[in-house]
């Protein structure tokens, strides 16, 4: 992938210039298993290459001898400003990579003027990231065969402030990542090998397993059965507890307990987009989940368009998967998405260093934004449309 062609060797993020430098300083901080937990998707990872190739494929016609001083890529989301077009998403299991994962996350969105997503497996609860992080928080949302977890969740989200709640649709069954169910000897418990690898890497295994404590899914650990919660190899516990019984009918009930504004995350298909925005969904997330669910799945970027001519003015659109420069967020909003949620690319500042390489990757990002407006002739985000594009991303690999 050219995004990541020339590893980057120093270990100073202030000299990372792009996010493929942070994530090769990423991956040099935790054991492989953990950086395969974030970097890895579903069966082959078709899906997870298709959302980079259908970004590639798009490339930009630019408009020339336009003045573009004074460039500004400010957005509205819900009636507020947003300083870029951006959202962190919800990632599950932040501690593994991070102490206090999430707050950094948040506090480093809310530095940067943009909502941050915080995940129902969540390794800091939702309580704690409201009081220490500030910002505006979102709280996504999985619903479990115990319809309780998600009721106390989306009842104390809103009693802290939480200003929309986004219900993730497409992990109604667990997608196979079989890298990490190979990384684990049996559910939670890492092969000898990895353990090796672990003492390995012994400021990870200081900070993250003893001074502060194996990390833990804190907003539902009441629910979990004893020594049930603890977030190392989370993703070879928590699969069975996701429901397959949810449908558009959980809208209607989630409407009726979450007072905030509700997003709907894993639509892909024209038909389910008029069907949030005939129910009354603030907000629908176009996603294929970072790759990590269905494999041989379309990208957001590949149904874009044909989308957003659907539901334009209806709800607000946003898209995410495979986003690592600012040219594929200007691509996406040429598109017609509103805003971009960043999954891997926040991530891999997180892992890198803590809240400081969350603020360095979005400082990246940004300012490619800015410089992509501008070497299209564009001012603003609302000068941007699909006659700034060609090629179609449908073509990716
Ligand atoms: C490590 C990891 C954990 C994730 N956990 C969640 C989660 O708890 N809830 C959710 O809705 N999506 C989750 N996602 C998906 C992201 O919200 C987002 O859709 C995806 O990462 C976007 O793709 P990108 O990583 O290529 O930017 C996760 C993604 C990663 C990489």
């Amino acid at each position: 992938m050219p995004w990541r062609r020339r590893p980057f060797r120093g270990s100073d993020i202030a000299r990372a210039i792009n996010i493929a430098d942070l994530r090769e300083i990423a991956r040099r901080q935790v054991p492989n298993f953990i950086f395969e937990y974030i970097e890895g998707g579903a069966e082959d990872e078709a899906t997870l290459r298709r959302n980079r190739a259908s970004l590639e494929a798009l490339r930009f016609v630019p408009r020339t001898l336009v003045n573009t001083v004074g460039r500004q890529q400010r957005i509205e989301l819900f009636g507020r400003e947003c300083a870029a077009p951006l959202i962190v998403a919800p990632t599950g299991g932040n501690g593994m990579v991070h102490p206090l994962g999430d707050i950094a996350l948040a506090r480093a969105a809310a530095g940067a003027g943009i909502p941050f997503c915080l995940s129902t497996v969540s390794t800091v609860r939702l309580e704690r990231v409201a009081a220490e992080a500030g910002g505006r928080l979102w709280m996504q949302l999985y619903v479990m065969d115990d319809r309780k977890v998600a009721e106390s969740i989306v009842t104390r989200a809103a009693a802290n402030g939480f200003e929309a709640l986004v219900f993730t649709t497409d992990a109604n069954v667990f997608g196979s990542r079989e890298w990490d169910r190979r990384n684990y000897r049996s559910p939670g418990k890492p092969t000898a090998r990895n353990l090796l690898d672990a003492l390995r890497h012994p400021r990870w295994l200081y900070e993250i397993l003893i001074r502060h404590g194996v990390p833990r899914f804190e907003n539902f650990a009441s629910f979990l059965p004893p020594g049930g919660a603890t977030a190392l190899g989370g993703s070879t516990v928590i699969p069975k507890l996701f429901s397959p019984s949810i449908t558009w009918d959980d809208i209607g009930w989630l409407r009726g307990i979450w007072p905030g504004k509700l997003l709907v995350k894993g639509v892909l298909s024209v038909e389910d987009a008029v069907r949030a925005a005939e129910l009354g969904c603030d907000g629908i997330i176009l996603t294929n989940h970072g790759g990590r669910q269905l494999d041989y799945c379309v990208s957001a970027i590949d149904v874009l368009p044909e989308v957003a001519q659907a539901v334009r003015g209806r709800l607000t659109l946003l898209v995410d998967g495979g986003f690592r420069r600012g040219s594929d967020v200007i691509k996406a909003l040429a598109l017609g998405a509103q805003g971009v949620m960043l999954g891997r690319a926040t991530l891999y500042g997180l892992t890198a260093a803590g809240e400081r390489g969350v603020r360095r990757a979005l400082e990246i990002l940004t300012s490619e934004i800015d410089r992509t407006l501008g070497q299209l002739g564009c001012r603003s985000v609302a000068d941007l449309g699909p006659h700034l594009l060609r090629g179609s991303p449908s073509r990716g690999a």
